[in-house]
């Protein structure tokens, strides 16, 4: 059976649902994989424009599986080349949108961090439990934390394992919005049915120069920001857009 199951819930977008309830959703290679497998699809597919990624109301994820570590060394790690699975959603050039149901643990809440939008709901439960384990984050969760959060609050997480609610995280900057559970999933569907009616090249290049730009110097960041801003003069997009604006109408966008 699927270990993320592929729905389309509205046009142009896409929502994957972790599918390991038994485990929690923990994140064990055959997952990872399945995942990189979509995520690359996804990357050259028109027909998608925003991704919602869940799990169940138990757990967006619990993490790392634990069952597929416990007995291997730094050379299986290796071997696994894990970073090839999450290469292939931090390149995703459509936004994604995560919907954070209860734990999101350890790589799950890395996983989170690899959305541009994180939608809670209220009994989610957000941390970076690896140092009970003995072992570190590795894909991320030192550095989206703390530059989501701040070092001083990321610290007291990372070094005693201490989880957040969704409140807390809503008011210490890790999450976008919080809701009912019960409307976490349809919530991140409307924003993605929102994002995907948008102009897709300015969608795509928003998302990458806020990337981009948070890690350059601010100048080169400003600078990065003014070409992508300029280039989009070029969409047909922009024209229609801008026209229908001036023309009282809808404008009807081409993706061009
Ligand atoms: N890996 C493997 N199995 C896991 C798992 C994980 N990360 N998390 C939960 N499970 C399994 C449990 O072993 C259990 O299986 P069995 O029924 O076969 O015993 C099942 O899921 C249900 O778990 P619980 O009974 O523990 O459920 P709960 O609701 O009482 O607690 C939980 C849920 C708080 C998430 C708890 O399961 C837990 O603490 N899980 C581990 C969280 C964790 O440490 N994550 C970090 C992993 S390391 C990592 O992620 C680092 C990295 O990227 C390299």
């Amino acid at each position: 059976m699927s270990l993320v199951l592929e729905e389309r819930p509205a046009p142009y977008v896409v929502l994957l649902r972790l599918n390991r309830p038994e485990a929690r959703n923990a994140l064990s290679p055959e997952l990872r994989g399945e995942l990189r497998a979509k995520f690359l699809a996804m990357a050259e597919d028109p027909e998608v424009r925003a991704i919602v990624l869940t799990g169940d109301q138990k757990a967006f994820a619990a993490g790392a599986d634990i069952r597929s570590m416990v007995s291997i060394g730094p050379g299986e790690m290796m071997r696994r080349n894990d970073d090839l699975n999450w290469s292939a959603i931090r390149h995703s050039p459509k936004p994604i949108i995560a919907a954070v149901n209860g734990y999101a643990l350890g790589g799950g809440c890395e996983l989170a961090m690899h959305a541009d939008i994180i939608v809670a709901g209220e009994g989610a439960t957000f941390g970076q439990p690896e140092v009970k384990l003995g072992i570190m984050p590795g894909a991320g969760g030192t550095q989206r934390l703390a530059r989501a959060i701040g070092r001083y609050r990321a610290m007291l997480m990372l070094l005693t394992g201490s989880s957040m609610s969704a409140r807390e995280a809503y008011e210490a900057g890790l999450v976008s919005l919080v809701t009912p559970d019960d409307d976490t999933v349809a919530r991140a569907i409307a924003i993605a049915t929102t994002i995907a009616a948008m102009p897709p090249l300015a969608v795509a290049e928003i998302k990458q120069v806020l990337h981009a730009g948070l890690d350059a110097p601010l100048d080169t960041a400003l600078m990065l920001e003014r070409r992508a801003a300029y280039l989009l003069f070029d969409s047909e997009d922009k024209r229609e857009a801008m026209t229908a604006f001036l023309e009282k109408r809808k404008p009807v966008l081409s993706g061009r």
